[in-house]
């Protein structure tokens, strides 16, 4: 994505009354625009929330919390081991250090969990990890095993990511923990899913196993979202390509009320996609919880 990209962009943005813009990727960070394509999204009066693997964030942090609303790091482990072996290098306290470090800043910092065979025992460990790194939320979500083109994937997905038949009881049995110790957190949303929802992981895996049916989705983001890839392609979600002419050498809102567009979303709607049976990342949101703080890290007002 390119600073001139987005910049031709904001009009489009304004227009459309956009409020919040999640920069991930790929790796932000590693984009040598980063800083001014944030600020350009700030200065235009967006909320602005980075997604990032938090590699460089400890150098970055404050420039960083500058700059964005909130601030999600990827976390896939609470240990050095563990999370060298998902994420194939050996960054575990760099990257506890930026979380900590943008912690302290006073910017909200999530910590996202992608959860896998590799890690699934460690989900308590992960939300301690969290609060003692000053983390403002935990959010977790089953690793994707059926999408065949989301996460960059060019050669199909890698199935032994996902929890076995063997795991499922232990599984169980750790959401059944977190459940009963972890109250309060649920309670406050320092854990962001409510225990419902982390329990669809549990279904989710039984069914990539074939032990059951996939939980049922219920999902609008399409018709308050999009996403816009690196190269000007516009798609409904993170998990369903737009149309080949979605493109943003046309006006966003041209785009995305184009009739193809119009088209594919009617049948997200209608649940012709089969993407949707197998989503990890559902989304619903009725009309009146649409603000910017229910996008960004929010807390329950109650907590
Ligand atoms: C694709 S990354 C991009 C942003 C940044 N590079 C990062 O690592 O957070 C966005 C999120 O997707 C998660 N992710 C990657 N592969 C996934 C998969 N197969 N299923 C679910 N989440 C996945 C990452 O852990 C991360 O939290
Ligand atoms: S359920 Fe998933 S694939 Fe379907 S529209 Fe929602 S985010 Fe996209």
């Amino acid at each position: 994505m390119s600073l001139a990209l987005v910049s031709r962009l904001l009009p489009s943005l304004t227009r459309l009354q956009t409020r919040v813009a999640l920069i991930s990727g790929g790796e932000p960070l590693l984009n040598p625009e980063w800083a001014q394509i944030a600020q350009l999204l700030k200065q235009s009066g967006l909320h602005v929330w980075l997604l990032t693997s938090g590699l460089s964030l400890a150098k970055h942090a404050v420039r960083a919390s500058q700059l964005f609303d909130a601030i999600t790091v990827s976390l896939d482990g609470a240990n050095a081991e563990t999370y060298a072996a998902i994420r194939g290098l050996n960054a575990f306290e760099k990257v506890c250090a930026g979380i900590a470090a943008t912690a302290r800043t006073g910017v909200p910092v999530g910590v996202r969990v992608t959860v896998q065979a590799a890690n699934y025992r460690q989900l308590p460990a992960c939300i301690e990890v969290a609060r003692q790194l000053g983390a403002h939320q935990v959010s977790f979500v089953a690793v994707d095993v059926a999408n065949p083109h989301a996460f960059g994937r060019l050669d199909g997905v890698v199935p032994d990511l996902a929890l076995q038949l063997r795991d499922l009881p232990e599984f169980e049995q750790i959401l059944c923990r977190l459940e009963r110790d972890y109250v309060e957190d649920f309670r406050s949303g320092f854990i962001a899913e409510s225990p419902r929802r982390l329990r669809r992981m549990h279904q989710y895996f039984s069914a990539i196993c074939g032990a059951g049916a996939f939980p049922p989705t219920r999902c609008n983001a399409p018709e308050f979202s999009a996403v816009i890839d690196a190269k000007g392609r516009v798609n409904p979600c993170f998990f369903i390509a737009g149309p080949t002419e979605a493109q943003l050498q046309q006006e966003l809102a041209a785009v995305l009320n184009g009739g193809s567009m119009l088209a594919l979303r009617q049948d997200i709607r209608a649940g012709a996609r089969s993407e949707c049976a197998t989503c990890v990342c559902s989304l619903w949101r009725e009309a009146g919880s649409r603000t910017t703080q229910d996008l960004l890290l929010h807390r329950k007002a109650n907590a």
